[in-house]
């Protein structure tokens, strides 16, 4: 007997969730203010992808939903942690596309940043407390049996909307920065659950990319690689990869000074806003990576900004720490 539970492994099918490609735009203030020439520098806008509030896992979410909605699903359920952006993107992606979603989330419920959109956007929420991974990976598993035993046609999209499905979208946001600018030489981005970086690997190879690592998962590499190695067909090595580890401070979400430090200057030089749990966390390995002279004037460099905003105005310790100056 087939599992009721929709597992998305047919042939993919993209919904269209954004208005592509997304803006290149140079940052001249920040690269001068970095020790580059002005051109060097330059800011990929996924945070400007239109639904929902922007974010990179719209490009995740047209594969993941849009196949699952090509298979039958009538309910979208999903993972994260309480100010999971991918949370807030499903619930704009059901939205948009006419599903109900469902949200199975650690920690408790706020009324700030993408917890309040998750229900302005008409998901219905399901909190596990302070749980661990597997345990929420139960959860969604339970959750997803009860609405199948209730007659729905759920589709599980996985925590962080990566898998290689997923990721493909990020293969083909590659192509297209590429078609934007073929003289692109090196590409910053956070990493999370590691699509993301593992779509850019894929279609602009792994010496071109730089992951800076979040703490969203214990050790990102073996997962990038395994998602890489599917994108292509080929073998992925995880120790070929270049993935900073050194901002994570003390874990997934804290505010370090490097971390504010970078938030401050993409904001005073440039009017760009990070969020402390992602972007600004990749800023921060990229203003390392020019200081230690990794980054070297004339070789152009792309800031990928990933959204986050939301999460910035749920994240209290950021906010009192912005406003102590
Ligand atoms: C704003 C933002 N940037 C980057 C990432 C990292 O993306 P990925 O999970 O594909 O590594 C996330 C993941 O949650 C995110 O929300």
């Amino acid at each position: 007997m087939t599992s009721p539970i929709i597992r998305s492994a047919g042939t993919p099918v993209r919904a269209g969730l954004g208005s592509w490609p997304t803006p290149l735009e140079p940052a001249p203030r920040l690269a001068s203010a970095l020790g580059l020439d002005p051109e060097d520098l330059w800011i990929k806008r996924d945070d400007l992808i239109g639904l929902g509030g922007g974010g990179n896992k719209v490009r995740k979410l047209e594969w993941t939903a849009g196949t699952a909605l090509a298979e039958g699903a009538d309910v979208l359920v999903t993972s994260g942690a309480a100010q999971s952006n991918h949370a807030r993107l499903t619930a704009a992606a059901g939205a948009r596309l006419g599903v109900d979603v469902v949200l199975v989330l650690t920690g408790e419920s706020a009324p700030t940043g993408n917890i309040a959109l998750d229900t302005l956007l008409g998901a219905t929420v399901h909190w596990c407390g302070d749980v661990s991974d597997a345990e929420l990976a139960a959860r969604v598993q339970d959750v997803a049996g009860e609405l199948a035993a209730q007659g729905r046609r759920p589709a599980v999209i996985p925590f962080g909307g990566s898998n290689a499905l997923g990721a493909s979208g990020y293969r083909t946001a590659g192509e297209e920065l590429l078609e934007q600018d073929p003289s692109v030489q090196q590409v910053v981005v956070a990493v999370g659950s590691g699509g993301t970086m593992a779509g850019l690997v894929a279609s602009l190879g792994a010496g071109r990319v730089l992951g800076v690592d979040t703490g969203a998962m214990p050790e990102p590499g073996p997962a990038v690689a395994g998602m890489v190695a599917e994108l292509t067909g080929q073998p992925a090595d995880a120790a070929t990869l270049r993935i900073d580890g050194s901002v994570l401070g003390s874990g997934y979400g804290s505010v370090t000074d490097a971390v504010l430090e970078a938030m401050r200057l993409a904001a005073r030089t440039e009017g760009l806003v990070l969020d402390p749990t992602y972007t600004a966390r990749a800023m921060a390995g990229l203003v390392r990576a020019a200081r230690q002279g990794e980054l070297v004037r004339g070789r152009r460099v792309v800031f990928w900004h990933t959204g986050g905003l939301p999460g910035l105005l749920g994240h209290t310790t950021a906010l009192e720490r912005i406003m102590a100056g």
